[in-house]
């Protein structure tokens, strides 16, 4: 277990909290790790019929933790986590829905695991940003497979290429986000969607979910290749660079 990610289950709802407020929920591989545990415990629990993510006021999750990218960046790729991997290939794989409710800053790996999500709830206060080029980097988690199916070449090429941060309502019109409600209000309102799902018939639910999604391997194997091309980026002197002046501010 760890800290810095919370777990609760209740009426059905497995919740997973990023619980690491003072470095705006920024997530470390043993982060990773013990969200792709937790993923995987809700999978395997029977009384569990939905998984709820959520983050804090102001904060849902500033993405991948940079210090952690910098110590592998500058240890020439020995210091390697698969953590991060694990976790999103849990969130693919998934068999129960998931739900998040986003107050705040979401970014990075923060905006594209709600492409696994099935229902978004954002607050007034939400923003969405991908600021993988502007690292250095390239896009993570299916999304450069996902987002253009979803929101359309030109906005996933704003999001994704040109780091552009996407407001709530922006996000809900391209369908990254289901409902948008008050901060206060944010997190009652993702528990109650959540429950709903986890009060319906579950063989039905999961069967119908199946359904919606598809078939899954293109976006496993667009996962790989992303994280193939990101491992090397992250030795690139363009993300270094770009990891010493967030770390030097
Ligand atoms: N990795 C590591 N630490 C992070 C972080 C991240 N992704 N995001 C925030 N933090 C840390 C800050 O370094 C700071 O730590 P400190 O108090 O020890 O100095 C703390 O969280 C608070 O962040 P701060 O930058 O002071 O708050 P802010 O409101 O001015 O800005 C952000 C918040 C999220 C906009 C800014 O921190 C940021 O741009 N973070 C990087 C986001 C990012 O690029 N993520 C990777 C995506 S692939």
């Amino acid at each position: 277990m760890n800290d810095f990610i919370q777990t609760s289950k209740s009426d059905g709802v497995s919740s997973i909290r990023f619980n690491r407020p003072e470095k705006k929920n920024a997530i470390t591989a043993d982060m990773y790790q013990a969200l792709a545990d937790a993923i995987d415990h809700a999978n395997g629990d029977p009384d569990m019929r939905c998984i709820l993510f959520l983050g804090h006021k102001g904060a849902f999750s500033a993405g991948n933790d940079i210090t952690d990218f910098a110590q592998i960046a500058m240890s020439g790729g020995k210091r390697t986590s698969m953590a991060v991997f694990e976790f999103l290939q849990r969130i693919i794989i998934s068999q129960k829905p998931m739900v998040a409710g986003v107050d705040g800053l979401a970014i990075g790996v923060g905006t594209t695991m709600l492409l696994h999500c099935d229902h978004v709830v954002a607050s007034h206060e939400a923003s969405f940003t991908t600021p993988f080029v502007d690292l250095g980097l390239v896009p993570e988690a299916g999304s450069s497979l996902l987002a253009p199916r979803l929101i359309g070449h030109h906005r996933a090429f704003s999001l994704l290429a040109m780091g552009e941060k996407f407001s709530p309502e922006l996000a809900r019109e391209v369908g990254l986000v289901s409902a948008i409600v008050s901060s206060d209000d944010l997190e009652t309102a993702a528990m109650d969607a959540a429950r709903s799902i986890a009060a319906k018939p579950p063989e039905a639910m999961e069967i119908t979910r199946e359904l919606i999604r598809g078939d899954r391997s293109d976006i496993l194997s667009r996962m790989h290749e992303e994280a193939e091309l990101f491992g090397q980026r992250l030795q690139s002197e363009e993300a270094k660079k770009a990891f010493l002046a967030f770390m030097s501010r």
